[in-house]
């Protein structure tokens, strides 16, 4: 794994530009006068550095399981299919899950570039991907260190919602992906339906927080979870964030009643 320290084991240099990546790496974690974004991305990745042990398994307990089956819809949007030796970022890949969904497909013959700026998340994802063709980078979203059009595809997983700067995330996604190159969003929204949307938001906003804070042990993690889904844009919205970037051919569904939204794209 590429190390905030420089613990070099990433073999898929193609990726990276000219400047050294462990420089580059050094750099972007760096981040001490801080301007507002930056203080934000601080406080999330002190977070999610705290509750990785206690993550994969508050994800699973409290989407039932759900959430596997949501990755791997993420993934059968990715088109992996045409470029099965290619090189795909997942970005914001925390502990891999989404990561080895794609890795382990019958046929993916390439390379996963998880991403993502919590060691801590990524030491736990190395650990359940061994065997599998993942190599782990320590990186920043808002300033990624690879090179322009170097990915086959990228996904996103529940991340883009915790980057700080919403456009300047998809951006940098738009950078690094080739021309033509897929990019799929996996995220929480909120679902439409009254009936349904009274009963998620008890669980989202009460359910959720008490097991999550029980088990994580972390004060304010899984309050965070609910207040930042709620200002996050919704999936219009996010649609023509990407399109704004530069992202062409946007769709989106939502997914298990509309509590998470699927959008994906293609780079012009
Ligand atoms: C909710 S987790 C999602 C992890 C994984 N993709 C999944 O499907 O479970 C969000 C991840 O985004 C990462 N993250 C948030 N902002 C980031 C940034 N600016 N750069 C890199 N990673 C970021 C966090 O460290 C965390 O691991």
């Amino acid at each position: 794994m590429l190390t905030p320290h420089g613990t070099d084991s990433f073999r898929a240099n193609s990726v990276f530009g000219s400047s050294s990546p462990k420089a580059i790496v050094a750099m972007t974690l760096r981040s001490s006068a801080l301007p507002s974004d930056e203080e934000k991305a601080a406080q999330v990745r002190r977070m999610f550095s705290s509750i990785a042990p206690r993550y994969d398994l508050l994800n699973h307990l409290l989407s039932m399981n759900v959430d596997r089956w949501w990755r791997r819809k993420a993934v059968d949007r990715l088109g992996w299919e045409r470029e099965p030796t290619g090189t795909y970022l997942d970005n914001c890949a925390g502990t891999l899950d989404l990561s080895i969904e794609l890795a382990r497909r019958p046929g993916f013959a390439g390379t996963v570039v998880g991403s993502d700026f919590a060691f801590p998340m990524l030491r736990i994802g190395e650990e359940k991907s061994s065997g599998h063709p993942i190599e782990a980078i320590c990186a920043d979203a808002l300033s990624l260190p690879y090179r322009a059009e170097s990915f086959d595809g990228a996904t996103i997983g529940f991340g883009i919602r915790n980057v700080a700067n919403l456009d300047t995330g998809l951006g940098e996604l738009h950078r690094v992906l080739r021309p033509g190159a897929r990019i799929v969003v996996l995220e929480f929204t909120t679902p439409a339906w009254k009936p349904f949307r009274a009963i998620y938001f008890y669980y989202f906003q009460r359910v959720l927080p008490f097991i999550g804070k029980l088990v994580s042990k972390h004060g304010s993690a899984y309050s965070y979870l609910p207040e930042s889904v709620l200002r996050f844009p919704e999936p219009p919205e996010l649609a023509a964030r990407l399109e704004g970037v530069g992202f062409v051919d946007v769709g989106w569904t939502r997914l298990s009643g509309g509590i998470v939204a699927l959008h994906w794209g293609r780079r012009s």
